[in-house]
């Protein structure tokens, strides 16, 4: 793993942006998969004045997002499709139709995922892979669990998180109880992942993602195995390493 420090989160999402905005400007046509939470929001702010003045160009790119809260739709500001449409798609040249994210509103859960792994098996190899990190060492909505599941699938949220993300909604009743995400196994056949850390409260987790032993119980702690992750985090995020 390649760790680079960032001195705040404002560094963070400018280092970060960097990285994907290379591989955009590399490949015009690359397939991003990308992430969503507080931890993406300043890096997505980057791409959209590097797009704004000229200096990146997304009509060409493809991307595929993480996950999704089961029951919640594209007009629900607490959806990750609304996310995605406001914090980034919205505002930079890349074609709505070559966007993707699992449909909440599919309550056939066997059939979204079946519907989704596919979608990401027929867009071809991630080019990068964008990840945030949970409080329990999430990546997507992968929660610790006794094995790394291994393709997109339909879960239920650890208290935690539900616990962590209540902060989004008007109480923790509000916050979906299911969500739909990609498998671990579907994020690591990505050819490069970026991951971005912040803040004091990950600090614990993020040492044992990079230096605890590979454990389904810190699902982040698989992409030790993985080739070329770059882990771009703040001071805070780094200070229990
Ligand atoms: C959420 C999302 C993840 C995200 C993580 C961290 O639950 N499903 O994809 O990376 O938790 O969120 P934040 O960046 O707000 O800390």
């Amino acid at each position: 793993m390649r760790i680079i420090r960032a001195k705040d989160y404002e560094d963070m999402s400018k280092k970060a942006a960097e990285i994907i905005a290379s591989v955009v400007t590399l490949k015009p046509d690359c397939i991003l998969g990308l992430a969503t939470g507080s931890s993406p929001i300043g890096l997505y702010k980057n791409l959209i004045e590097k797009c704004k003045n000229g200096e990146l160009d997304f009509s060409q790119v493809k991307t595929a997002n993480l996950d999704e809260y089961v029951g919640l739709g594209p007009d629900d500001d607490q959806s990750y499709r609304y996310f995605m449409n406001n914090n980034l798609f919205n505002h930079i040249n890349i074609n709505i139709e070559n966007t993707n994210v699992p449909n909440g509103l599919e309550k056939d859960a066997d059939k979204e995922v079946a519907r989704y792994e596919k979608l990401v098996q027929d867009l071809g190899e991630m080019d990068l892979q964008l990840l945030g990190l949970g409080l329990d060492g999430h990546i997507g909505f992968n929660e610790p669990a006794p094995v790394f599941p291994k393709v997109t699938q339909c879960v239920e949220l650890d208290p935690s998180t539900i616990e962590a993300n209540k902060r989004f909604f008007a109480s923790a009743d509000d916050v979906p109880r299911t969500a739909y995400t990609m498998g671990i196994g579907t994020i690591m056949r990505a050819k490069k992942v970026l991951l971005i850390v912040n803040g004091k409260a990950k600090a614990e987790i993020l040492a044992k993602v990079i230096n605890g032993p590979v454990d389904p119980m810190v699902p982040a702690s698989i992409l030790q195995f993985h080739n070329d992750v770059t882990v771009v985090a703040d001071e805070e995020a780094l200070s229990a390493l």
